[in-house]
């Protein structure tokens, strides 16, 4: 198989994608993490931090997360199975519904059309699309692995074909509803089972989204950008079965203390602790593979943005077993320690891997260096010094909120209410805004640096 026979316009299309819905996202995300001191600032319904939560998560989770994705998933399926896509017409409508989709979906909820449930918010006709979306991508995906001319599947693959069914099961699923009109449906679960549904669903599409296809590409590309061979196949097939085996069952979670069944939320709490092992498991074949080269982190650009996803992934695989024990949960829920942990993987972990993805990438299917190096070091030690300062201070609010919250006075009444606790964070969300804005400007070095790449290889 030749480099030209592959398909390579496809890739380029959702790296765009990607980097254009990362600023919107970012933006938004930006916007409300000012009004979050700035209160005042909720205008209208439209600027209301409430509607704005959602398009940024949307925006970074589906719109940002899955177009890296597809891309990567593109490039990687192509080289692992030695077939170029087999239906590329089918992949290129699957660029253009992707896009519409996502820019509706950022729409409606701007418009306040929200089921309400996290992750699942679109209302139905905008699930559909999804569906329909999703069958496309699969279609490719099966396809290339059916008309395979390599045998062996690299573990990547594996990691692949359990993001493509388990999305489709659980978006399925948890999204069932009765609609009423064309804007607005009800879920078809009601009370607790709703809940038990609805979090079995948020775990596994924030897993099945921010780490396994992750470790697709931190698995193919750590190996074929630093030139190592993996350090264990074994190791890395054992790592995915078991991981696999244990994410469907840890949803409860994010339910403790609740009216779902106990034995639920120990079986949650069990399962966790055991996906430490398979967390880690990939952690310590990244770190090595780098064995004897850790000179590597210094001469070669790409491999310390890994280095340090992977490590992000680390930490934060032992403090989400960690915070989902009954008793530390009962402190930490709700504060914004958890919001730090979302974005030490997201910030950390899944940004820097697909940076780093795209860094290589890149070069390679438009056929000329990167524009620059020196920039991508330059949007590595920003976006790592904003994400540090961001979920850093992240915690320490949380730990101070979870305690204000507890206080209570020798007659056994709150010592603070609920807003003095607010208020209080205040001085947090500063720096939390300021760490954001230092992580945006990398990033806007990362989509030039990607852009001009890009325009260059045209000429
Ligand atoms: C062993 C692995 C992990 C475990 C056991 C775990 C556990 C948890 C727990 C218990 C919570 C809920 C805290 C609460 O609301 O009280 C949580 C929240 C969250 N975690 Fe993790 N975590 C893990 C890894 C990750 C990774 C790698 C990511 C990737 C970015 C991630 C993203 C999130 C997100 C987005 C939420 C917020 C969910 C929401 O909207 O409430 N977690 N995690
Ligand atoms: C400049 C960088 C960023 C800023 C300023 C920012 C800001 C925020 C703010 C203010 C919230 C709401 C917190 C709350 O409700 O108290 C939030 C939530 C969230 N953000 Fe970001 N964010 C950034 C980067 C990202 C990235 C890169 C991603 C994903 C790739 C992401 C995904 C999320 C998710 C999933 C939540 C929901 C967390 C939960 O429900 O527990 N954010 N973000």
């Amino acid at each position: 198989m030749t480099e030209n026979s592959y398909d390579y316009r496809i890739v380029r299309g959702f790296v765009f994608s990607a980097l254009f819905w990362l600023i919107i996202g970012l933006i938004v995300g930006l916007w409300i993490a000012f009004e979050m001191f700035n209160p005042g600032l909720n205008l209208t319904p439209w600027l209301s931090f409430g509607r704005l939560r959602v398009v940024h998560t949307n925006g970074l989770g589906l719109g940002f997360g899955l177009a890296g994705i597809f891309a990567a998933t593109y490039y990687i399926l192509q080289k692992l199975t030695r077939t170029p896509i087999v239906f590329p017409r089918l992949a290129r409508f699957h660029l253009y519904l992707f896009n519409i989709i996502i820019a509706l979906a950022a729409l409606s909820l701007f418009a306040g059309m929200s089921t309400t449930k996290e992750y699942a918010e679109l209302e139905w006709p905008l699930d559909i699309a999804v569906v329909v979306m999703w069958v496309i991508f699969a279609v490719n995906v099966f396809a290339s692995l059916i008309r395979r001319k390599e045998k062996q599947m690299y573990v990547s693959l594996w990691y692949i074909i359990a993001m493509t069914v388990t999305i489709a099961v659980l978006y399925i699923v948890n999204n069932l509803a009765v609609p009423v009109n064309f804007f607005k449906s009800y879920s078809l679960y009601a009370g607790v089972n709703d809940a038990n549904v609805q979090w079995w669903y948020g775990h596994n599409i924030v897993g099945f989204i921010f780490t396994v296809p992750i470790l697709a590409m931190f698995y193919y590309f750590l190996p074929v950008s630093s030139g190592l061979p993996l350090y264990s196949h074994r190791l890395s097939i054992i790592s995915f079965w078991s991981l696999i085996f244990a994410y469907l069952w840890t949803g409860a979670h994010h339910l403790m203390l609740t009216p779902v069944p106990e034995w639920i939320q120990t079986v949650a709490i069990a399962f966790s602790i055991f996906l430490i092992a398979p967390s880690w498991g990939s952690v310590v074949n990244g770190y090595y593979t780098l064995q004897g080269n850790w000179d590597k982190m210094r001469s070669n650009y790409l491999i310390k943005f890994f280095i340090l996803g992977i490590t992000f992934y680390g930490l934060q695989t032992i403090q989400g077993p960690t915070q989902g024990l009954r008793t530390l949960n009962a402190f930490f829920h709700y504060t914004d320690w958890v919001i730090g942990h979302v974005h030490m993987g997201t910030m950390g972990w899944v940004t820097m891997t697909i940076s780093a993805s795209f860094y290589y990438m890149i070069p390679k299917i438009s056929g000329r260096p990167l524009h620059s190096i020196k920039i991508a070091n330059v949007h590595f030690w920003l976006i790592l010094m904003g994400q540090l300062l961001w979920t850093v201070t992240m915690w320490i609010g949380g730990i101070q909120q979870g305690a204000m919250w507890k206080a209570t006075d020798p007659d056994g009444s709150l010592t603070y209410n609920f807003l003095d606790s607010i208020a209080s964070l205040y001085p947090y969300y500063q720096i939390r805004f300021a760490a954001g804005v230092v992580y945006f400007v990398g990033i806007l070095l990362f989509a030039w640096n990607i852009f001009v790449t890009i325009r260059k290889s045209e000429k």
